[in-house]
């Protein structure tokens, strides 16, 4: 093969390989479906492990139970729900979704408002990997927060489990294992997240 064939074969394969990685990284449903899932779904499907559905028709049987919780809505978003749900009963783990970025330092206000669902008072955040050893997570608020702050991790192990009781800052510790990756799930009312920090 001539020099400049196999560059370009380099050139195409790395380029099929940089598109399924993308494929691989980037979850189909959109941001506001995997918060919905989360704050909404969640408080009756949280941590499903039977394997499978039952609902052997599928995602259009599931309509409407699903607009009962979320008004009326189109087919992409119930498909997407529903491959969730599956997702999440048939690997007994979390729904790849990928963090605003790095888990240090803080986290603002404008990052953290598409992963909160002001309808339910809840924020759904993926905080990805953390540094190993004891964390801890300062959740700053704009008011009174009523409700929870729970952590946990891509097998829905539960890292830490707060009460909010009209707490405007609250801070979050766990112990964070290597090769794991957490996930915030904030019950807060009308309460809306100033910043999180990380130490
Ligand atoms: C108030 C509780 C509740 C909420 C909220 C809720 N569900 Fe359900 N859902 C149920 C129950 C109960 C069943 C029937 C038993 C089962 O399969 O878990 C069910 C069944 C399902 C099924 C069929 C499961 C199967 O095994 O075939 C799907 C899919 C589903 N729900 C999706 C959702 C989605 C998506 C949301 C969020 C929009 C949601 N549900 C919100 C309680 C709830």
């Amino acid at each position: 093969m001539s020099a400049a064939r196999s560059i370009l074969l380099c050139l195409a394969m790395s380029s099929l390989a940089a598109l399924t990685a993308t494929a691989e990284a980037q979850p189909p449903a959109s941001i506001e479906t995997i918060v919905q899932f989360h704050t909404i779904c969640s408080n009756c499907h949280e941590g499903e492990c039977s394997g499978r559905l039952s609902f052997d028709s599928g995602a259009a049987a599931a309509r409407s139970h699903i607009e009962r919780y979320l008004g009326t809505t189109n087919d992409v978003r119930v498909a997407a729900l529903f491959a969730m749900l599956r997702q999440v009963k048939e690997t007994c783990g979390h729904y790849p979704a990928v963090p605003i970025r790095q888990a240090t330092g803080t986290w603002e206000a404008a990052e953290l408002a598409p992963w909160h669902n002001a309808l339910a008072g809840a924020y759904f955040v993926p905080l990805g990997p953390l540094a190993m050893g004891r964390r801890q997570l300062r959740l700053e608020f704009d008011g009174a927060a009523e409700g929870s702050a729970r952590i946990d991790d891509d097998h829905m192990e539960t890292a830490a489990d707060e009460r909010l009781c009209g707490d405007t800052a609250k801070t979050v510790e766990f112990d964070a294992t290597a090769n794991a990756r957490y996930f915030l799930h904030l019950k807060a009312g009308e309460a809306v997240l100033r910043r999180i920090s990380f130490r």
